[in-house]
């Protein structure tokens, strides 16, 4: 293990870390090591990022969509036992925005089945469930260190698992199969995290994920997700690791690790309070769960106005989930999901949008960002 898996891994409190070049590359790895392939179903949320239907697509399997329950945006339990099959292979549990799955529900439908359960804890690093990390649950679990998440190394995913069986698969799937990042794309992402550190706070996000998009069409930079990875065929360099640039950027990040983490428990704390006091529904979160948010989901009752008007004033205003295979530019009959499908996951795209609680936005932050959702007004409203 480098460094950074050695340290990642001991934090967890977790047996082997293997870090790759994305996030997705990091699902794609465990499920290709756990011998998902054709006809096999895994079962995802219908609320989540295309990039993570991708590598189910790339084996050859099926996504199977369940929807989700309003509070916590995760997958509702009691959905899930109907969607199983004999041919459902695994049992994908995304702890969406940090709030954490309820996890013994889940782990018993799938003891039952016999089936095995991955964690996808891509936004939801230090989250708790009964006094335990997220990420220690499942049979392994995936990261993701890009721009928007917990934490980042420009792009970058992590695989942990604490079982040894499907370590030494993986170890010898990386061996066989993953390639090195290239050393210009290396080389311009550490340029990006050094623009990202220099320029990039909650009042200037707006103007530079615009420009950002811009450079990624035209090429000029490396993007979070390249063009032919909104269709269902997987790139030939897909299966990429970690550069050396990214890991340093990550054991840099894992020294702060518990900083942020605190930081981010206190920012929703504050939110909670903000919202509360200007009379707004706060999510009413089980007492077993201990949630780390990525960003702050908040319903407002026009969601295009609320993204049309926010970078004038100002306001890191973040979109998740667009649509239930985010972004709105899937071509969701592709991997198998049609409108229907998710109502509470469909509705939920049209109204959440999320606020800020990394370290770089305070006090000032949240209470700009909940001045700015009033004036949206919330569901059903008329502001
Ligand atoms: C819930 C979730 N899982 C996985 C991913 C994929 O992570 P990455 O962008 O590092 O490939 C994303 C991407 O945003 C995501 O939102």
């Amino acid at each position: 293990m480098t460094a950074f898996e050695k340290t990642f891994a001991e934090w967890l409190g977790t047996a082997r870390a293997f870090a790759f070049w994305k996030g997705r590359v990091a699902m794609y790895a465990i499920l290709k090591a756990m011998g998902v392939g054709e006809g096999d179903e895994v079962i995802l949320p219908g609320y989540t990022c295309v990039m993570d239907v991708n590598p189910v697509k790339y084996l050859g399997a099926r996504s199977v969509f369940v929807d989700v329950e309003p509070v916590t945006y995760n997958v509702d339990v009691g959905l899930l036992k109907a969607k199983i099959t004999p041919r459902t292979k695994v049992i994908v549990a995304q702890h969406t925005y940090g709030y954490p799955c309820e996890m013994d529900a889940i782990l018993a439908i799938a003891e039952k089945h016999g089936l095995p359960v991955v964690e996808d804890c891509c936004l939801a690093l230090g989250s708790m469930y009964k006094g335990k990390l997220c990420g220690t649950f499942g049979v392994a679990t995936y990261w993701s260190f890009q721009w928007n998440k917990p934490f980042t190394t420009g792009i970058g995913g992590m695989v942990t698992t604490h079982d040894a069986d499907l370590g030494e698969r993986i170890a010898t799937l990386c061996e066989a199969e993953c390639v090195r990042p290239p050393t210009g794309a290396a080389l311009m992402l550490s340029l990006q995290r050094l623009a990202y550190r220099t320029t990039i706070f909650p009042k200037t996000t707006a103007f530079a994920t615009a420009a950002f998009r811009w450079l990624t069409r035209k090429g000029v930079v490396v993007g979070s997700s390249a063009t032919c990875e909104f269709v269902p065929e997987m790139p030939g360099d897909f299966f990429m690791g970690m550069s050396d640039g990214q890991a340093r950027a990550g054991l840099r990040q894992m020294r702060r690790i518990e900083k942020n983490i605190a930081h981010r428990r206190r920012m929703r704390l504050l939110y909670d309070n903000l919202l509360r006091e200007a009379g707004w529904p706060v999510p009413a979160v089980p007492d077993d769960m201990n949630p780390v948010l990525v960003r702050y989901p908040v319903r407002v009752a026009d969601k295009q106005r609320a993204i049309a008007e926010a970078p004038r004033h100002f306001v890191e205003l973040g979109t998740w989930f667009e649509c239930p295979l985010h972004p709105i530019e899937t071509p969701m009959a592709l991997y198998g999901y049609e409108p229907g499908m998710c109502p509470v996951a469909e509705k939920a795209c049209r109204e959440v949008v999320n606020l800020p609680t990394h370290p770089r936005a305070g006090a000032a932050t949240a209470r700009r960002s909940v001045q700015f959702v009033q004036e949206i007004g919330r569901p059903g409203e008329v502001s």
